[in-house]
């Protein structure tokens, strides 16, 4: 039995770059047929962004676009509109990232691809929600993040580096594209009961967001008391009106903090994360394993509102006795007495760990030619009857000819799309015979 969920689905892929292209490619990744439409000659911008080498798709491209088919279509023209009304007539889920107003101008907005095909779910992505004063603009990840409450709360909270940060973490890119697929599924779902396809409109803004909800619970909190306990202005330095950069105390109450280990001098990830639960059980087991027992009756240190206020002191101690050690050694030590620790890893030791490759957490894809063997991210949770198969990325308008077959177009036809301009670059004129000659 194929247990993939999503086999039998078909998928318009009207996206590029990041976000749309991260929705896509989990739903080829479960089960989906996934037809990606990109520009003859040009292709999706990643293809040649970021290369390593001229010849090759960049890894920005193979990291986002495995298991799809790519059909080159310049949606502009008479025929390549005629294709892509064809294409949706027939399809479960149309998805699109242009620009905001790019893909009605095209002749694809939600309202004539319902009226074409009343069972497609659509899915889009826009930087703001349609309500919102920045709906018009285009947007890219740091305008999702400085917008919706990522950078204004992250980064240092004094000193020159005291500046709105962007977390390393694509918060407005593949993290809207997992939002917009949990929109996409759950509009599958109510087509069974509805049996009509709906609009899913999922803008970065709103993604980020949602992730920022803990920042809204400070704000909230900063609104009525003044002042926020888990952060590190707090007893003695000063608040103003809206949440600050939080440097590298936890989210929610636990006092956690960053520690520099041994290596740090030479090693940029020689830290440590290091959290003190707020019960007293789990304090006293972190005091034994940190050799700390005399936290255990000093009333300064004793409950976790007075390590709250007494967090600088903490930090400190905590830091003299990391200092000593790895990350390793910190973490194996303080992990085995049951408190919450974890290394700061670089991208090299998470890529070059083992474990990783465990058949879902980072996979291998085997491209060919000059590119061989590449590793990716996989599907970020398992389940129980499923295990994706993971494929290599399209060439630019490698299905073309394979996919306007299965639509019932002829060889002839084909190669007309291809002079025309339809499917292929329009070959270069060239230039009129000397009559005299
Ligand atoms: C990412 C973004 C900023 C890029 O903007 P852009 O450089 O204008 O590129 P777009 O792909 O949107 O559109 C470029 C043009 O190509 C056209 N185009 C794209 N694919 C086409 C196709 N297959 N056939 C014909 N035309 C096509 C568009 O219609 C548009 O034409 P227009 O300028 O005449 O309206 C913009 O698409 C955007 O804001 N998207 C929404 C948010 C988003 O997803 N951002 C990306 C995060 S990773």
């Amino acid at each position: 039995m194929n247990t993939a969920p999503l086999q039998g689905i078909k998928v318009i892929d009207f996206t590029e770059v990041q976000s749309g292209p991260s929705c896509t490619q989990l739903l080829a990744w479960l089960g989906a047929e996934v037809i990606k439409i990109e520009r003859p000659g040009v292709g999706d911008a990643t293809r040649n962004e970021l290369q390593f080498d001229p010849d090759c798709p960049s890894y920005y491209f193979l990291q986002l676009n495995s298991n799809k088919k790519s059909l080159t279509l310049d949606a502009k023209t008479p025929d390549g509109k005629e294709i892509l009304t064809k294409l949706i007539q027939s399809c479960d889920i149309f998805i699109e990232n242009l620009h905001p107003g790019a893909i009605d101008k095209l002749g694809f907005g939600w309202d004539a691809v319902h009226k074409l095909n009343p069972k497609c779910i659509y899915g889009t992505i826009k930087g703001f929600p349609v309500a919102s004063q920045y709906s018009s603009l285009k947007a890219y990840e740091p305008v999702a993040q400085v917008t919706a409450g990522a950078a204004s709360t992250t980064g240092w909270y004094e000193g020159d580096y005291n500046i709105p940060t962007q977390s390393g973490a694509a918060l407005g890119d593949s993290n809207t594209g997992m939002h917009l697929t949990i929109g996409v599924l759950a509009a599958l779902a109510q087509r069974e009961k509805t049996g009509e396809g709906c609009y899913v409109y999922q803008s970065m803004h709103n993604a980020c967001l949602n992730l920022c909800r803990i920042k809204t619970r400070d704000q909230l909190t900063l609104d009525r008391i003044g002042y926020l306990t888990q952060f590190p202005q707090y007893p003695d330095g000063k608040f103003g009106d809206c949440v600050p950069r939080s440097g590298n105390t936890e989210g929610s109450g636990v006092l956690g903090w960053t520690y520099k280990c041994k290596n740090w001098a030479n090693d940029p990830n020689d830290y440590v994360y290091v959290i003190l639960q707020r019960g007293a059980k789990d304090f006293e087991l972190a005091c034994h394993a940190l050799g700390f027992d005399d936290w255990l009756t000093n009333p300064n240190f004793n409950t976790a509102d007075a390590r709250d206020k007494h967090k600088n002191e903490v930090w400190a101690r905590i830091q003299e006795f990391c200092i000593t050690k790895t990350k390793f050694e910190v973490t194996e030590l303080l992990s085995k007495a049951g408190v919450p620790v974890g290394p700061v890893l670089s991208t090299k030791e998470i890529m070059t760990d083992p474990h990783n490759y465990d058949g879902n957490t980072l996979v291998k894809i085997d491209q060919g030619g000059k590119i061989g063997e590449f590793v990716t991210v996989g599907v970020p949770f398992t389940m129980s009857n499923y295990q994706p198969v993971y494929g290599p990325c399209p060439d630019l308008g490698g299905n073309t000819a394979e996919v306007l077959k299965s639509y019932g177009y002829t060889d002839q036809q084909i190669a007309e799309f291809a002079k025309n301009g339809t499917t292929s670059p329009m070959p270069k004129e060239t230039s009129a015979p000397d009559k005299k000659a």
